[in-house]
């Protein structure tokens, strides 16, 4: 038997929290991800010491999507037992979003970004959560065939029902973000936050999502800042076993470890040392950088990745000759 979990009571006097745009909430600057390591086939005690850790650590921030897993769902079903057993008490301390947008359940109305499945799909989710309300409940990308006042309808009629308490929405670009918080806002409902993939290996967003997310002022959560892991010591000598690449996940293979992506992230670890920083904490530190970047949402496998994560924090100032040896790096 695990004994009963006592968080750490200095849980919020080391962590950095941001402003989620110009809403009243607060978030740690650095958040945990459930999609990887959290599913049926994953070990439930590793899974509930990340969750234990991070809290303790002041992550107040867990994301969550339907189709988490595998299979799609279990990550819901492994975290809503995982507050169950730990953090009845702490509800409120809490911030817990999730997502649908991807396939969940066959037929036409499992998918995408229809009203029923959205609706549908909330409502299982908080039943695998074990919840009466997430913290967020975002549409997880756009659906080119749905009219966007349709999602937006449906996000907002879920907060008006008190199964979310914020909308958001995630991999939107920047024209149809405009209109899709536009439409939120005339029916008084909040976009809290957009969620859009960012490290130094995949900087779209530079071009255009960030100052558009800036000026709508919503939260700006970045998602995959290690990029999968390949901004990390992991590959540095190989493809472990337990590493994400080498489990087949069709999300990192084996392929995506290039002798030039290794090159590249043994060079970036030589200014991460020179920083004091490990890897992971330079990628994430970088992400940082912004102060519209309200949140990096990390994955991690182990307690001890969440601890690295966490401790990017005592160091994110760049200077400008770190940012232009990173720019010289990747670019080459
Ligand atoms: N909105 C969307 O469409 C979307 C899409 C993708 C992700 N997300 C969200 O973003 C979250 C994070 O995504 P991600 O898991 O790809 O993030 P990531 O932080 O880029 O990668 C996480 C992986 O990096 C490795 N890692 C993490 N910390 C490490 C450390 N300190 N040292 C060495 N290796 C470390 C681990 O790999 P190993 O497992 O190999 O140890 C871990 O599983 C997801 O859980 C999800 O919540 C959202």
């Amino acid at each position: 038997m695990t004994a009963a979990y006592r968080p750490h009571p200095g849980r919020y006097e080391t962590m950095t929290y941001r402003r989620c745009g110009a809403s009243g909430i607060l978030l740690p600057a650095v958040s945990l991800g459930l999609w990887h390591n959290f599913g049926a086939a994953a070990r439930f005690a590793t899974a509930r010491a990340m969750v234990r850790r991070a809290f303790d650590l002041g992550i107040t921030h867990f994301d969550l999507g339907n189709n988490y897993g595998p299979p799609p769902g279990s990550a819901e079903a492994t975290f809503g037992r995982i507050l169950r057993r730990d953090f009845a008490a702490y509800r409120d301390e809490l911030i817990i979003a999730t997502k649908a947008g991807y396939p969940m359940w066959p037929g036409p109305y499992g998918n995408w970004g229809s009203r029923k499945y959205l609706l549908a799909s909330l409502d299982q989710s908080l039943q695998r959560l074990g919840l009466d309300y997430v913290d967020v409940f975002y549409h997880h990308r756009p659906d080119p065939d749905t009219p966007v006042e349709e999602t937006m309808g449906a996000l907002s009629d879920a907060v008006r029902a008190g199964k979310a308490l914020y909308a958001g929405i995630s991999r939107y670009p920047p024209p149809l973000a405009r209109q899709a918080v536009q439409l939120l806002a005339s029916s008084g409902t909040r976009c809290l936050m957009h969620q859009s993939k960012y490290s130094m290996l995949v900087r779209d967003i530079e071009g255009g999502l960030l100052a558009t997310i800036e000026d709508l002022g919503i939260g700006c959560i970045v998602f995959s800042p290690l990029a999968q892991g390949l901004l990390t010591d992991r590959y540095f000598r190989g493809i472990p076993r337990d590493s994400r690449a080498a489990v087949p996940s069709g999300f990192l293979s084996p392929s995506d470890v290039t002798e030039a992506v290794r090159r590249t992230v043994l060079r970036l670890h030589e200014v991460a040392q020179a920083r004091g920083q490990s890897l992971a904490q330079m990628a994430l530190a970088w992400t940082l950088r912004h102060t519209s970047v309200t949140s990096a949402v990390i994955g991690a496998s182990r307690p001890a990745q969440v601890e690295d994560a966490v401790r990017a924090l005592d160091n994110l100032t760049f200077s400008p000759d770190e940012l232009a040896t990173i720019d010289q790096i990747l670019a080459q």
